[in-house]
């Protein structure tokens, strides 16, 4: 088989680059080890940035984000038992963030690759990047019990977090100057329950962050910080609501049968660079952010925004330009998401072992930053995400 783009991970990047290089009448062929289903299925986080719903409707595939995602204006930040609305709409002249679940995206690129005679085989296993530093790199995989040869001009390493293909890039740096570990995890719910709030909040208290996010009129999404040990064994219903309504106090937090309960670990690493040949890597398998700052998929799109338009011009004209200048035009905003992500994270968590100063300095961060426009508007300007050009 042969194919211009090989992508490996049928995830947000890798679906987004297949839709975005079709529109460019390039070709590509999508693999991926999880089934159609499994891929569908998984409820994940979904705050897209204005520049990233405004991406799916110029190619296309936003009529249902346009139609069912929730359009939010601002978030509310809680401490010292009061609300703090940071009023996105207001700092950043107009600009807000949709609410709409990950999954919801994929199901949304599947159809439409589908639609447009895309190729994506789902459930295959041995994938395998050979020969990536000549012109024919390969990529090897097995699929019904048959192993396979896809032959490609260029390869996008777009398997996510737990990916094989960032094991290619080889690091000039050790790749531990790129990694952060924190001390905190978040225990995940999801519920059958009315919304609490209309907006987020993410709430600071001595015991621990808490947020309230939605996923629909009827599912709620609540998290709280927990110990990185705790398992979800730690965690009875009980125990759940009554730690919410400690931690968000003054939100009338709605309870409802829980459906599902997860500890999500929090990490912060880049590889630089983003590139090996004619490999490029791009999301997750690139880069991974804690939670916080809602980031995760937006970066993701981003990265394939820039990489499909190098690509569509080498194929085009032959000109490598701006496959070799990949890394350094998508890192500035990986980096700014970083900080942001960490920025997020370190002001509104419990730190494990902290003193009274430091409990008070988070506090009195949180105080300047949300009682001054030029704080508010900072929160707000990262929160909704620059313009993607
Ligand atoms: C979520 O809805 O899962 C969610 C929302 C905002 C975040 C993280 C997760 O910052």
């Amino acid at each position: 088989m042969r194919t211009q783009v090989g992508i490996v991970g049928a995830g947000p990047a890798g679906l987004m680059l297949s839709h975005l290089l079709h529109q460019h009448g390039v070709e590509s062929v999508v693999l991926d080890i999880r089934t159609r289903e499994e891929i569908e299925g998984t409820i994940r986080a979904g705050v897209l940035e204005q520049s990233t719903v405004d991406l799916m409707v110029e190619t296309g595939v936003g009529e249902r984000v346009k139609q069912v995602g929730m359009v939010h204006h601002g978030i509310e930040l809680r401490f010292g038992g009061r609300g703090h609305r940071i009023d996105f709409a207001d700092l950043t002249g107009g600009r807000g963030v949709t609410i709409y679940p990950q999954h919801e995206v994929l199901k949304d690129l599947i159809a439409q690759r589908l639609a447009d005679g895309g190729d994506i085989r789902f459930g295959v296993s041995d994938v395998q990047v050979e020969d990536v530093t000549s012109d024919r790199p390969r990529v090897r995989f097995t699929q019904d019990g048959v192993a396979q040869q896809l032959e490609c001009d260029l390869v996008a390493g777009c398997d996510g977090s737990r990916t094989t293909t960032r094991a290619l890039v080889p690091a000039p740096n050790p790749r531990q100057d790129h990694f952060r570990q924190y001390p905190f995890a978040w225990f995940g719910i999801l519920a059958e329950a009315p919304r609490s709030s209309d907006e987020l909040v993410y709430a600071h208290h001595p015991n621990g962050f808490a947020l309230v996010s939605t996923r629909s009129e009827t599912v709620q999404r609540l998290y709280l910080q927990v110990d990185p040990q705790d398992s979800v064994e730690d965690w009875s219903d009980d125990r759940i609501w009554s730690e919410l309504r400690t931690r968000v106090a003054g939100v009338d937090i709605k309870d409802g049968p829980i459906f599902d309960k997860s500890v999500l670990h929090f990490r912060s690493f880049v590889c630089e660079p983003m590139q090996y040949g004619r490999l490029f890597l791009a999301g997750d398998a690139a880069h991974t952010v804690p939670p916080t700052g809602a980031k995760g998929m937006n970066l993701a799109i981003a990265d394939v925004h820039v990489l499909s338009r190098a690509m569509a011009r080498f194929f085009a004209t032959g000109d490598r330009s701006g496959l070799d200048a990949y890394t350094e035009t998508a890192l500035p905003r990986v980096w700014r998401a970083q900080h942001f992500s960490w920025w997020m994270t370190s002001m509104l968590h419990r730190i494990p072992g902290a003193s009274g100063f430091d409990l008070h300095r988070q506090l009195a961060e949180l105080d300047t930053v949300t009682r001054s426009r030029a704080g508010r508007t900072l929160l707000a300007e990262n929160y909704v995400g620059t313009p993607f050009d």
